[in-house]
């Protein structure tokens, strides 16, 4: 396998290109901005369309991890642009180039989405036949996929990749919270009664690496732990990893007063997401249960 990474100086990408070394996965990457081509880094400008088309000689596979970050702030009108932007343009910027290169048959491109897509959903378990929910998060995310799927015209098999939260060492979500619950000031979101579901960083490495290679996968594919939590669960995994309590919930209405509609809908919706096709498939978790995987991640 020779594989195109876009997106891959980030959390997700930096650990793909090691897990996909330790693999014997030949890798390329693109990035905005680099001086290039060199070697396997080659320059692209998504924003305008221009990649170079050599960076698809005999790759096989194409890995789309591009995107604004969605939780880490308030979403602005100018912040919804950018985070639309920053994911359809490179997704329709490859789609293109995979379609002017030729010689597409056997192709495959991994586009990530997001459990987003289903909206905030209570109790209900959502697979990757569930409906589409509502709200900003939801529409990126169609839209966002209906970018990626243009590349079967082409004859490229696409898989619609829907990560969940991705816990991990060194960034993510995991980076974000770990400040408050190593200082014993943690807490649950809301009421906690939101479900999460998250994946491991290095599974998640591992499922894309497994849809790549797996001819079964084809459209959407959740990329989740097999159990999912409430978001009470998260926050007494999280601080029993660090040996501290948990005790100061962070009152929803302060958090949307704070972070208005991304709040409501990144921190707060409730997400029971199934990975029904990667167990049909075979793909096999290394992280099924919370409290151990980060018990472990924060071992010193
Ligand atoms: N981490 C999660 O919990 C999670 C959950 C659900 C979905 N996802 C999705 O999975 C993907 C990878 O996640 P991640 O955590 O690795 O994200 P990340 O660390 O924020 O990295 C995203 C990458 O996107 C590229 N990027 C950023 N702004 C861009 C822009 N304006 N135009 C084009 N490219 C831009 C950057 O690549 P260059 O600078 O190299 O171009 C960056 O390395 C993202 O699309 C994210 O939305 C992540």
């Amino acid at each position: 396998m020779r594989m195109l990474v876009a997106g891959a100086s980030g959390f997700v990408g930096g650990r793909l290109l090691a897990e996909a070394a330790l693999e014997g996965v030949e890798t390329a990457v693109l990035r905005r901005g680099a001086q290039g081509p060199s070697g396997d880094l080659h320059s692209w400008d998504p924003a305008s369309g221009r990649i170079a088309p050599a960076c698809l000689q005999n790759v096989d596979t194409v890995v789309n991890l591009c995107g604004a970050g969605i939780a880490d702030r308030r979403w602005t009108r100018a912040r919804r642009k950018l985070l639309r932007e920053s994911r359809l343009l490179p997704t329709r910027t490859l789609v293109s180039a995979l379609g002017q290169a030729g010689g597409t048959q056997g192709r495959v491109l991994v586009n990530a989405s997001a459990i987003g897509f289903y909206g905030d959903r209570g109790e209900e378990w959502l697979g990757e036949g569930s409906a589409q929910g509502r709200g900003f998060l939801a529409d990126l995310c169609a839209e966002w996929e209906a970018e990626a799927l243009a590349a079967r015209q082409a004859g490229v098999r696409v898989v619609l990749l829907r990560l969940g939260i991705v816990l991990g060492g060194g960034g993510g979500a995991l980076a974000r919270m770990a400040t408050p619950f190593r200082l014993g000031l943690g807490g649950p979101l809301g009421d906690g009664q939101a479900w999460m579901s998250w994946i491991s960083l290095e599974d998640l490495c591992r499922a894309i690496l497994f849809a790549a290679r797996c001819p079964g996968l084809e459209g959407p594919v959740n990329a989740v732990a097999p159990e999912p939590v409430r978001n009470a669960e998260f926050t007494r995994a999280l601080a029993a990893a660090f040996g501290k309590g948990a005790r100061l919930p962070m009152p929803a209405a302060f958090l949307r007063l704070i972070f208005g509609e991304m709040a409501r809908e990144a921190l707060l919706a409730s997400a029971r997401v199934r990975p029904a096709l990667l167990e049909a498939q075979g793909f096999s978790h290394r992280h099924r249960a919370l409290a151990p995987y980060l018990a472990d991640l924060f071992r010193v």
